[in-house]
């Protein structure tokens, strides 16, 4: 009886233990939170230069893309640490700010990045590696950052539409974020759609 007593505690020790996180797979997770905490910030500083230069439709999706990075920043820490990955402080660097025609056309270079490089590339190597909580982190982030690229997309292409009042709405667990007033999330079919006008 002591020996099944043991057997089963070093069973659930085992258990509950951290999975480890491959190397390539960590650096990869790391880049994408400081990515994701610059996106933030970036997105922050655009909404103002938006608001200023009369767009309040442009600075309701940059606010609403700013929180959506934000989810995603926190997911990416709270996986790490899950982990047992030391998470580094949040350093971001001062954003450039142009125009907000400038801004759009950032925004959409760095979500096309993401969506067909970067975030591409980490989901492509954590299937290898079979990894399958990253594999969903960067599957789920990927397809707001999709979202993204075509709603800064849009934006852009008629800006005179963005100095009128525009919705967007942002799901609180995965960051999609939509210009549909739905009742759940697309992507996650979470409930927590927070909204940005
Ligand atoms: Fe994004
Ligand atoms: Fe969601």
């Amino acid at each position: 009886m002591k020996r099944i007593i043991i057997a089963i505690t070093t069973l659930l020790f085992f258990s509950s233990a951290s999975k480890s996180l491959n190397p390539m797979l960590t650096r990869s997770v790391l880049e994408a939170l400081q990515n994701e905490r610059a996106a933030a910030a970036r997105y922050e500083a655009f909404a103002v230069r938006a608001t200023e230069e009369g767009y309040p439709g442009a600075a309701a999706l940059f606010h609403a893309e700013a929180r959506a990075e934000l989810v995603h920043a926190a997911r990416f820490e709270n996986f790490l640490k899950s982990r047992g990955v030391d998470v580094p402080a949040a350093d971001t660097p001062a954003a450039t700010v142009s125009s907000t025609s400038n801004n759009l056309r950032t925004a959409i270079d760095a979500e096309q990045r993401e969506r067909d490089s970067t975030y591409l590339k980490a989901y492509n190597d954590a299937k290898l590696v079979g990894d399958e909580e990253v594999i969903k982190l960067f599957d789920v982030i990927r397809d707001a950052e999709t979202e993204h690229l075509n709603l800064d997309t849009a934006a852009n292409r008629d800006l005179s539409k963005m100095k009128q009042a525009h919705h967007y709405y942002v799901c609180a667990k995965c960051g999609y974020t939509t210009d549909l007033d739905l009742p759940f999330c697309a992507s996650c079919r979470g409930h927590e759609m927070e909204r940005f006008e």
